[in-house]
């Protein structure tokens, strides 16, 4: 963020980090910024802060933050965590900061990967009204589009977002493993899945979920389903209750019902 942002005409006054040498590789990456330590009294210059540490330091670094420095009236905290509200930057609110948190809707593996991904993108904004203000103004910068999640409903959003990201790359793992212990050659796995899933996803937004759908499931196949059953006990017997339980939601989504189990026949005594 902070590359894009200075690219974006913003410019980043320093960069801090708990580590020095940390700070220095980031204002490197960044091309500005001077870097020093978390506790440094010169922060009190910047206007704004942006704190992106990972989610279970956020108190702590606002704690620090405060104690730190002196002046906060009229300064900006934003945070950039999906699933913590902006009570954790009470500490700095409470000393006269306004208060708030930009969460992208993306997924950053690294700083790298985040220069290209995050322009264009899709912000949750949330906290005082100055800090929204600069919140928004940085979006619209980054050519983003944002929007605002109530507090209460904080929790469904980020879960939303770990059902679609994290879990999608558990399954596309296994589904290599399966892949290539079905005999596919090791260096087409994974494009092979990336042009898939690609595919999958440009189908559900431009057709939405149930007429994305596709499948043994969608069209009552259930012996075929029965035959992957079998074999999944066999090749990969703890992926088992995941397919049921996928495959029940999407019977849902695609309005069918599972056929009824067959009763064991009584024998006559
Ligand atoms: N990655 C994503 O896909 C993504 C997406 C949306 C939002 N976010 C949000 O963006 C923020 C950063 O995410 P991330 O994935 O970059 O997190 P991360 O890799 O877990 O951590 C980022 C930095 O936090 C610093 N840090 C950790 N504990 C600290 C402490 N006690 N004091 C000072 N610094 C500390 C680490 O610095 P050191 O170099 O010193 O270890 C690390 O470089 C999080 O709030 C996350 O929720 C991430």
């Amino acid at each position: 963020m902070g590359k894009l942002l200075a690219r974006a005409g913003f410019p980043v006054l320093f960069v801090a980090g708990r580590r020095l040498s940390a700070a220095r590789q980031a204002a490197r990456f960044i091309g500005g910024g001077r870097p020093v330590r978390l506790g440094a009294r010169d922060l009190a210059e910047a206007p704004v802060f942006l704190v992106t540490v990972s989610d279970a330091a956020l108190h702590d670094v606002a704690l620090s933050l405060a104690e730190h420095v002196d002046r906060w009236r009229g300064k900006i905290v934003l945070h950039t965590c999906g699933s913590v509200g902006v009570e954790v930057l009470e500490p700095l609110r409470r000393r006269g900061a306004a208060v708030g948190a930009l969460h992208p809707f993306q997924t950053i593996p690294s700083a790298r990967v985040g220069v290209q991904n995050l322009r264009g993108g899709f912000w949750a904004v949330e906290g005082d009204l100055p800090a929204r203000k600069v919140a928004r103004e940085w979006v619209k910068a980054l050519e983003g589009k944002s929007f605002e999640v109530r507090p209460s409903r904080r929790t469904l959003y980020h879960l939303s977002a770990f059902l679609v990201c994290p879990t999608v790359v558990t399954l596309m793992d296994r589904s290599r493993r399966l892949l290539r212990r079905s005999g596919v050659p090791a260096r087409i796995v994974r494009p092979m899945l990336g042009q898939f899933v690609g595919e999958t996803v440009r189908n559900f937004v431009e057709l939405g979920g149930r007429k994305a759908l596709s499948g043994p499931a969608v069209r009552g196949d259930w012996v075929t389903i029965r035959r992957h059953l079998r074999a999944l006990r066999r090749a990969a017997p703890e992926l088992v209750p995941a397919y049921r339980a996928l495959l029940r939601i999407m019977l849902q989504l695609a309005g069918r019902e599972a056929p009824r189990r067959a009763k064991p026949r009584r024998h006559a005594p």
